[in-house]
């Protein structure tokens, strides 16, 4: 099996690659930083099972449609298209609306919205030729509800939810499948990034719903891949906030009241 992930080099993606790995599956990870890659692929490549192909590396931006479709075809001519394609790449920056800086706003779009639409646009129509696959793109429990202090990341992070559920319909008849995985806070070099900055009140908010680890979330999309559903919500706590979300979109938001006039932010 050919798996690609996308946002392989660390967190969550590097998780689902290593259980891709213990599998016995060929795998490609796509990240920016060349000498992350190559630290990803010597530990996977420790996993591997006897016999089984190293972990292939390109280091590949994303939000760059031009670079996305050299490396795809690179991809592509070298064999066939992946039979699971994870993608993991995005970043999250937490700040009330006023803080959140103009660059922060782009490259949130760019990346988290606009990286899932460049690399299944690259690689969808070869999927769909061999009739066969699955693309999971990764959204968040802020793909589906809306939290003080995550405006801009939430808006990314629904435009993955749409672009995914309108990509499932449309490559359905072409028997491949799409997900979307919504994680909940997890422990990634990510989230300890965001961390830096995040406002006191976000994270305590945060941790009331309960932090996975990168390893169980990735156990999870692992397994659920291609087995149907379109949403994989690895928390219980988060399979509840969902449900009640589709009662009252807002109904959440109760549970976590946001700091007022005055209030500690
Ligand atoms: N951790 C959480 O709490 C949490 C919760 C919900 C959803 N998520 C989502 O889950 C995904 C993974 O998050 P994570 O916490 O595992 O992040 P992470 O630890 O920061 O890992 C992110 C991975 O994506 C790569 N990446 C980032 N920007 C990229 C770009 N422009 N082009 C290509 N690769 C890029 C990074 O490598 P380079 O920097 O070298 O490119 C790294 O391999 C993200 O989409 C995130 O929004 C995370």
């Amino acid at each position: 099996m050919n798996v690609l992930i996308t946002g392989g080099s660390e967190g969550i993606g590097y998780a689902i690659a290593a259980e891709a790995v213990k599998a016995g599956a060929s795998v490609t990870l796509w990240a920016r930083d060349p000498a992350k890659l190559a630290e990803a692929a010597a530990s996977l490549n420790a996993m591997r099972r006897k016999g089984r192909p190293e972990v292939a590396v390109s280091s590949v931006d994303v939000s760059d449609p031009t670079a996305v479709r050299a490396a795809a075809e690179a991809y592509l001519s070298a064999g066939a298209p992946p039979d699971r394609l994870f993608h993991c790449a995005g970043f999250a920056i937490a700040a009330f609306l006023e803080d959140v800086r103009d660059e922060h706003v782009w490259e949130m779009l760019a990346v988290n919205a606009g990286g899932p639409i460049h690399v299944a646009r690259a690689f969808a129509p070869a999927m769909a030729k061999r009739g066969a696959g699955t693309i999971v793109t990764t959204a968040s429990d802020l793909g589906y509800l809306g939290l003080f202090g995550w405006s801009v990341y939430t808006a990314s992070k629904h435009a993955v939810v749409g672009f995914s559920s309108a990509l499932r319909h449309e490559l359905k008849p072409f028997g491949v499948t799409v997900q979307t995985l919504c994680p909940p806070a997890t422990r990634t070099p990510g989230f300890d990034r965001e961390n830096l900055t995040k406002p006191q009140s976000v994270a305590k908010a945060e941790a009331a719903g309960g932090i996975m680890s990168a390893k169980e979330v990735g156990r999870y999309a692992w397994k659920r891949a291609g087995k149907g559903g379109f949403f994989l919500i690895p928390s219980r706590t988060s399979r509840f906030l969902f449900a009640l979300s589709r009662l009252s979109p807002t109904g959440v938001q109760r549970f976590v009241p946001p700091p007022g006039p005055g209030g500690e932010r």
